[in-house]
């Protein structure tokens, strides 16, 4: 009986978490692992964390568990895209060419923001779109996560679906968009150096220890 009435106590306060809110200010938040709860006064509050980086930078992996981690939902920007255009990314640039690509990625990026806050993981060419980069900074924050040539190499030779890496040398054509893309994905609120071999979970947890020393002063 005692223990039926602990575990149901135990229950109801994690499902009512959000009408405790007064007695948990000041707690300071630590995720724990496995903890899907999120306190609803975090630094992200109201905000969508919206992850850049090249291909192969585990921009969707690290999402999902970082939106796992926070209990936020997740989505992935390409994903959409190819939903609202009903075929493949391959195919949109094959068919109608990397510019109607890019109208369609903008339209459904600022879509995406427009609605409830979530991780959002983009494709590598997004954040170069100064128009999505300012929607973003309104209502977003923005996580890069930095990775180095030969990993993004290595992680790219397991699809070969990615348009833009068809026209040459992957190793050369990644090497020149880390040369025109890093200073602006520089402008990210929060840059992480994933560590070799770094698993997706232990990157977001980083992420999260990352989001909540943000400074007051340089919040969104
Ligand atoms: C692109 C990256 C891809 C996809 C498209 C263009 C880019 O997404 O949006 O092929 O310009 O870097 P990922 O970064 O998720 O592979």
């Amino acid at each position: 009986m005692l223990v039926n009435y602990v575990k149901f106590s135990a229950v109801y306060r994690l499902r009512h978490w959000h009408s405790t809110a007064p007695r948990t200010q000041g707690v300071p938040w630590r995720p724990r692992p496995g903890c899907r709860m999120t306190k609803p006064d975090t630094p992200i509050s109201g905000k969508s964390i919206v992850l850049v980086g090249l291909m192969g930078a585990g921009k969707t992996s690290v999402g999902r568990r970082l939106a796992h981690n926070l209990d936020m939902p997740f989505i992935d920007a390409d994903e959409e895209i190819a939903k609202a255009a009903g075929c493949s990314i391959g195919d949109i640039f094959e068919i109608y060419g990397e510019t109607a690509f890019r109208d369609g990625e903008r339209r459904v990026i600022m879509r995406l923001l427009d609605g409830e806050p979530r991780v959002l993981a983009t494709g590598g060419g997004a954040f170069m779109d100064s128009s999505i980069r300012s929607s973003i900074g309104k209502r977003g924050i923005t996580v890069w996560l930095r990775v180095g040539l030969d990993t993004l190499v290595r992680r790219t030779r397991r699809r070969n679906d990615r348009p833009l890496l068809k026209g040459g040398s992957p190793r050369d054509i990644l090497e020149r968009l880390m040369a025109e893309r890093y200073p602006i994905y520089a402008e990210a609120n929060i840059v992480i150096d994933p560590k070799k071999n770094e698993t997706p979970e232990k990157t977001a947890r980083r992420v999260i220890r990352a989001l909540e020393s943000l400074p007051q002063e340089a919040r969104p």
